[in-house]
């Protein structure tokens, strides 16, 4: 991929080094620490809810929502921040323009107001308006529909061929207010026969 957009002409034109340096980050960060996050955090969240691991094993129609919920669940960053361009409002809260605003979005998934039992797992769980990829807008991120099928493929192939996720020693999370990481998280699986 990196290739091509390091040959490839853009409207009659290469990327510049600055395009190129970002495009680097967003494939190599943006695409895949997230992406692994989600998926270290959904196992993390079968294991220590295997009724929930058992109901996708028996429903594997609940694929699309389970992935929805893990994504919710893991929030893989937790927040964006903007520059507010002119005088508003959030809220009762005046912003000014020049102020930098966070979004959590760690806070927003589990939002008491808009979902029932926010801190519970619920593969079921639908509507389910999470924010994992951001709140909509022209940032929305580019890969949500990469991310939303790897995850696919990889839990209906758990839910396939495993029959139990145990946790198997200490899990380590990662020290960052960006990124909802885990270092470490040892597993144990038995295989359906
Ligand atoms: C579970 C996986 C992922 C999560 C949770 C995630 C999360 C996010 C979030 C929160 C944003 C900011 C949205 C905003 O500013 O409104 C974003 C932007 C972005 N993401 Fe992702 N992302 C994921 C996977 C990916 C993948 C796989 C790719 C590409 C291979 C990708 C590429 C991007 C890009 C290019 C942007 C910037 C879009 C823009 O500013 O116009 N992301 N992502």
């Amino acid at each position: 991929v990196f290739s091509l957009l390091m040959t490839g002409n853009i409207n009659g034109r290469k990327l510049t080094t600055r395009e190129l340096d970002n495009f680097f980050s967003l494939l190599v960060v943006a695409g895949n620490e997230t992406t692994r996050m989600a998926l270290s955090h959904g196992l993390l969240a079968f294991a220590q809810n295997p009724d929930q691991f058992r109901r996708l094993k028996e429903d594997p129609s609940l694929l699309n929502t389970a992935v929805e919920e893990v994504l919710r669940w893991a929030t893989p960053i937790h927040h964006f921040r903007r520059t507010a361009l002119v005088d508003t409002k959030i809220g009762e809260t005046p912003i000014k323009a020049g102020d930098k605003v966070l979004i959590w979005y760690a806070s927003a998934n589990r939002d008491e107001t808009v979902f029932d039992a926010p801190y519970t797992f619920d593969i079921g769980r639908k509507p389910n308006p999470h924010v994992a990829f951001g709140g909509g807008g022209p940032h929305i991120c580019l890969g949500n529909s990469l991310a939303r099928l790897e995850l696919q493929i990889v839990f209906r192939e758990l839910a396939k061929r495993v029959e139990t996720i145990e946790i198997d020693g200490p899990v380590h999370r990662l020290r960052s207010n960006l990124t909802h990481g885990i270092k470490e998280l040892p597993v144990r699986l038995t295989y359906a026969a």
